[in-house]
């Protein structure tokens, strides 16, 4: 996630449930708006024409759907005054400026949207009925459209808004109507900065300076990050263009005007900057462009200099276009007659990964690096599960940056990150998950220049060394785990401070972690860690209560045997193994000290989190059928959730208990069920794209169990689907034979890799790394391909198997 709700670690208020009031007068989908309705035009030959930028931007799923580069730090759209934790949302709320830095997706409070801007006319001209402070300005909206790199929205007051980017720098383009004053005079456009962010997180001093001579603005202020701890300093540099130069001044307070031409705000004192135009003439434009930097205003300049010399709108929007039409072009698909709305999931979900984390590199002001800098990292409790392996199926050359950025971040202060966010470490949600993250690249041979002796370090330092405060990064008591090989509830050994909750969540993702860390240690001929690791790696069963029963309301599910927090003199406590699911308490088990031994997520959830070693779970939980029975008693009696993250790889499991065509049919059950094309098609939190990266891999029919080479195999979505490696060049297809757009035929038969026979149901990175043609036979039914115990996934108490040995 996170969802956050108010308490003493995070002081985060989600805003999710207010939301749904706001849907019925929202919909930009049924509405017959004038000139450009929000409205997914879709089908059309170009890729573009298939990514919806309104999916997820009501009911809590928060995505962002202004312009941005592939991983841009400038991230432009107008910002509403209900759920904007996106910016924009669908929820017909009024709207309060526009803003240059965004983070997509996030619970929390609402991140960044530094420096806001607002296009207005001032009453009769007089400067002194203007809108200046957030609460005076709000204006209705009218109709609006988005597409990559480009955002558009007419004002209820018919000012027009359209917006751009690149890198670091935004480009907006406003067009007035002209408008007359009582007695007949033109109206002059007026454009008001405000030095303040969407989560009125300002502290400290704040400063803007107008250059008299050009026109230029600078300024800067302080602020706090959104689902973490610590300050920030950010800068812009603003500059106008296509009309006569400006009269700009300061502004103080509720909008006094101060006759200087530079301020410094101390404290919380609220300011910013007016400028005042000519009455718009012909069809004027007035071109507004904010450089951004997290260095220096000089360099906002220098950024916006460098990258929007000529104020070329339309060039500047072509060109973004174009970095996202070659993002999407390693992946070619022969639609096999599927319906639009599921291309568009694809498309869309594919774009959300990538808009987060954000590539900072050069803008990073807490250490000197030649290292790539990435920041919004929020959160990779949510990002380790699919996001990051996707992005090493399609884009290796960048998800080896943002390792490499993670490895700068360990080196610098010492923890890699498990949430990050606006330079500052964000809170930890469970385990150290940035492990997942690397020992997925080490094992998949991410190339580009990683240094995998500074990586096992790093990851060791997670498993060994516990931090004074441990709530913002690394792991807490460790100290208990490494004596009694779990986290006890209550933990009095305790060396460190943090929020001891979740006892049982964070054993199962440590035992994961620590399998991972094996992984590498392993690769790398850390022999003895190796062990010492596996090890650790199995201590996910010392929370299993092998007696445990679960009733929900009142009736005997059936199913015993659950994980449950356990003291430290290894006596039992009870959690009701369906507290903190959907039917009993979901509230209570956030970062508020709700006091859940689970994080966001019931016993009956974690229970089957043993990624590691499912043979062994599957043995646990009475073998292959009944761990089949309780699998669909998970998905079908209202326990999960989807709209959060542990509940992508239950759609799977089913490879372990050999029915992967359970795992198609669970695909399909909820695309587009709960991930559709709509306004609300997300069903939590995006949280950066891992959501978008859950939907696409799905659709694509190869969903990665994150730290292992495995890819569970099920038919994609589309009768073909091709991924180019940028790193190797090479092609892998995947091809449906017997596809049939309705999904009738989502069971495979049989299946050939190269023309071979495969009946492993899962097949490792070398496929993609290597390129080669896997080749499904689908039918109605289920067969018995891919059903053995020896075509299984690798489990580790069962002999690892090599997908090579087949042929
Ligand atoms: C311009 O005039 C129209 C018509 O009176 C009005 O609806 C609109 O709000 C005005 N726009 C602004 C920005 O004042
Ligand atoms: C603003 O300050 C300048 C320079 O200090 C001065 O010449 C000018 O008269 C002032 N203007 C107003 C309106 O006070
Ligand atoms: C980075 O290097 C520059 C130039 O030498 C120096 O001014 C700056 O203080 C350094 N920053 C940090 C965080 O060390
Ligand atoms: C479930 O466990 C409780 C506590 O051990 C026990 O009292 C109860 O009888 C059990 N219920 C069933 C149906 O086994
Ligand atoms: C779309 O997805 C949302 C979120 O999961 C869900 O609530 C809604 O019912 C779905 N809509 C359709 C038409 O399936």
């Amino acid at each position: 996630m996170p969802r956050v709700k108010t308490g003493h670690v995070a002081r985060a208020a989600c805003a999710v449930a207010v939301i749904a009031l706001y849907f019925f007068y929202s919909n930009p989908w049924s509405s017959a708006s004038p000139s450009k309705p929000g409205v997914w035009r879709g089908g059309g030959a170009d890729v573009l024409d298939h990514v919806n930028m309104f999916i997820g931007t009501i009911n809590g799923g928060h995505a962002f759907p202004g312009a941005s580069l592939p991983y841009g730090m400038a991230k432009a759209s107008a910002d509403c005054i209900g759920e904007a934790h996106g910016g924009f949302a669908s929820d017909g709320s009024d709207i309060s400026g526009f803003s240059h830095m965004h983070d997509s997706g996030t619970g929390g409070t609402i991140s960044l949207g530094n420096f806001p801007i607002f296009p207005q006319f001032c009453e009769d001209n007089d400067i002194s009925k203007c809108k200046f402070a957030k609460n005076q300005r709000v204006v209705g909206r009218g109709s609006y459209d988005a597409s990559p790199g480009y955002f558009d929205i007419t004002l209820a007051d018919g000012i027009r808004g359209e917006a751009t980017v690149t890198s670091h720098t935004a480009l907006y383009r406003f067009t007035f109507p002209k408008n007359v004053s009582t007695n007949g005079a033109p109206l002059h456009p007026v454009i008001t900065l405000d030095l303040n962010d969407l989560a009125n997180t300002r502290t400290g001093s704040a400063k803007a300076s107008i250059d008299p001579k050009t026109g230029q603005i600078q300024g800067s202020g302080i602020f706090s990050p959104s689902f973490g701890t610590g300050k920030y300093e950010a800068f812009f540099c603003m500059d106008f263009k296509g009309v006569e130069m400006p009269s700009s001044s300061i502004w103080e307070g509720i909008g006094t005007l101060v006759n200087v031409t530079t301020k410094e705000f101390v404290g919380y004192s609220h300011g910013g900057t007016l400028s005042m135009f000519d009455p718009p003439r012909g069809n004027d434009h007035i071109l507004t462009r904010v450089g951004l930097s997290l260095i220096s205003s000089s360099q906002a300049c220098q950024n916006a200099e460098s990258e929007i010399p000529k104020f070329d709108f339309g060039k500047v929007r072509k060109a973004a276009e174009n970095e996202w039409r070659k993002k999407f072009d390693v992946i070619k698909v022969v639609r096999g007659g599927i319906d639009k709305d599921l291309e568009a999931i694809f498309w869309s979900g594919f774009y959300r990964t990538m808009i987060s984390p954000q590539d900072y590199t050069g803008e990073n002001p807490l250490w000197n690096s030649t290292e790539p800098y990435f920041d919004s990292f929020y959160c990779i409790w949510d990002s380790f599960r699919s996001q990051h392996p996707f992005l090493t199926l399609v884009d290796p050359i960048e998800q080896s940056r943002m390792v490499r950025a993670l490895l700068d971040i360990w080196k610098f202060e010492g923890k890699l990150p498990d949430c990050r966010m606006s330079l500052c470490q964000g809170f930890t949600q469970g385990g150290s998950n940035a492990d997942v993250v690397l020992a997925d690249a080490y094992i998949k041979k991410l190339g580009g220049g990683i240094d995998w002796d500074l990586a096992y370090r790093a990851v060791v330092s997670d498993a060994e060394d516990e931090l004074e405060r441990w709530d913002y990064a690394g792991r807490g008591s460790l100290h208990s785990w490494k004596r009694l090989n779990f986290v006890p509830i209550h933990d009095k050994d305790d060396q460190g401070a943090g929020l001891r909750t979740r006892t049982v969540s964070r054993t199962v993702e440590f035992a994961y972690n620590d399998f991972c860390i094996a992984a590498m240690a392993e690769g790398l001929d850390h022999k003895e860690d190796s062990s010492k690791y596996l090890s650790r790696a199995g201590n996910w069963r010392n929370l299993f209560k092998s007696d445990q029963n679960s009733s929900i309301d009142g009736v005997d599910t059936g199913f015993v045997g659950f994980l449950q927090p356990r003291n430290a003199d290894l006596t039992w406590e009870e959690q009701d193994p369906a507290r903190c699911s959907p039917l009993l308490k979901p509230d209570s088990c956030y970062l508020d000290g709700g006091g859940g031994e689970t994080y966001e997520g019931a016993c009956w959830l974690y229970t089957f989190f043993v990624p590691q070693d499912m043979a062994a779970l599957v043995t646990l939980l009475g073998g292959p059928d009944e761990f089949t029975k309780r699998l669909n008693f998970l998905h079908e009696s209202g326990l999960l959730y989807m709209g959060d993250e542990q509940a992508f790889l239950t759609v799977f499991l089913y490879h372990y208990s050999g029915r992967p065509g359970l795992s198609a049919k669970r695909a399909h059950a909820y695309i587009p069920k709960e991930f559709n094309n709509t306004i609300n098609g997300i069903p939590g939190n995006d949280d950066s794209g891992a959501m978008g990266s859950f939907v696409t891999l799905t659709m694509m029919g190869v969903f990665p169990n994150p730290g292992q080479d495995v890819y569970f195999i099920t038919p994609p979505f589309f009768q073909e689907i091709s991924i180019v490696n940028s790193q190797t060049g090479k092609t892998a297809t995947i091809r449906n034979i017997n596809f049939d757009a309705r999904y009738k035929n989502i069971y495979i038969q049989s299946a050939l890799k190269d023309g071979n026979i495969w009946t492993k149901n899962w097949i490792d990175h070398s496929f993609f790394a290597e390129g080669g043609v896997l080749e499904l036979t689908l039918g109605p039914e289920e067969s018995k391909w891919g059903t053995r115990n020896e075509d299984l996934p690798p489990s580790m108490s069962t002999k690892a198997r090599d997908a090579k040995d087949l042929i």
